[in-house]
């Protein structure tokens, strides 16, 4: 899986996907990730076919949505992924968000298709350490491929990074950037001009010196180019370890502190 890829969560409208798209596949981008629950696999196929790159050369990931857990259920959510996506295979398939029910069923699903050849490898996002322990694993002896986080600096979840290292599942990082909200950072700021760097291009190169893969989102063509740039400099030990102190302790938002969930 190449390390550093396009998320296009938002971009729902379709010329402007299509256009950020070409421009980071102008650019050097080879990964692109999007999910069922976007609404833009048209458009990401579309961009696709248009690219003038190989197929082979592409990473394409989508994602099974909630609404679609379950046996027949799943392998038609994929289905309709692959036909959507104009593709006779997807790089990687995700379970987007832990479920209470049916995991096993679209596991079970997912590996079939993965055998049968239209998927690459399968994977999953935003699970914890309780529920890799507490559901999948008492489910499957299979380990996910990918397990796609939200982690930025300030919220880099140490130990569920340890745990997907441990049973060897790569961990992606989404919402790379904290969703734009926090580029003014000074610490940020400090060691973006220490390093002639943007702050966006500081959070992301801060990843990938930690093997975690990145997919920041954007609709510009000038800031998909500068966060494309991250492989001509290199983030000091010392100013890692700046970095990692700037994490904030907490869960990600969307893994609401309330339900025992997660
Ligand atoms: N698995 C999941 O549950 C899940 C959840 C959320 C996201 N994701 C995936 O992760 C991807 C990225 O996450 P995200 O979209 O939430 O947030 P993000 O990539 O952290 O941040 C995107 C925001 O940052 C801005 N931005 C991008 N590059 C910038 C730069 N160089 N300088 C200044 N601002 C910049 C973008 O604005 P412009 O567009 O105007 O540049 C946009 O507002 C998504 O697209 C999606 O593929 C997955």
């Amino acid at each position: 899986m190449p390390l550093m890829g396009l998320g296009v969560f938002a971009l729902s409208d379709e010329s402007e996907c299509i256009a950020a798209i070409h421009a980071a596949i102008d650019c050097g981008y080879r990964h692109i990730d999007t999910a069922r629950i976007y609404g833009n696999e048209e458009a990401v196929g579309k961009a696709m076919q248009a690219c003038g790159v190989d197929r082979g050369e592409l990473f394409i990931t989508t994602k099974l949505w909630t609404d679609d857990f379950g046996r027949e259920t799943t392998r038609r959510a994929a289905e309709e992924s692959l036909r959507k996506l104009e593709l006779d295979y997807l790089d990687l398939y995700l379970i987007h968000w832990p479920m209470r029910e049916r995991t096993e069923e679209s596991w079970e699903v997912m590996q079939a298709m993965r055998d049968e050849g239209m998927i690459r490898s399968i994977g999953v996002s935003n699970f914890t350490c309780r529920r890799f322990e507490e559901q999948f694993f008492k489910q499957t002896d299979e380990i996910p491929a990918v397990n796609q986080i939200e982690r930025h600096p300030f919220r880099t979840h140490p130990e569920l990074v340890d745990y997907c290292r441990e049973k060897g599942i790569q961990v992606e990082a989404y919402s790379p950037l904290d969703r734009g909200q926090r580029l003014q950072d000074p610490d940020l700021l400090q060691l973006a001009e220490k390093y002639e760097k943007s702050t966006a291009q500081i959070m992301l190169r801060y990843q990938l010196q930690q093997q975690i893969a990145v997919i920041p989102k954007s609709a510009s063509a000038d800031r998909i180019r500068e966060n494309a740039k991250l492989f001509d400099f290199e983030i000091s030990r010392q100013d890692m370890q700046t970095l990692d102190a700037l994490d904030e302790g907490v869960a990600s938002p969307n893994w609401s502190p309330e339900d025992d969930w997660f």
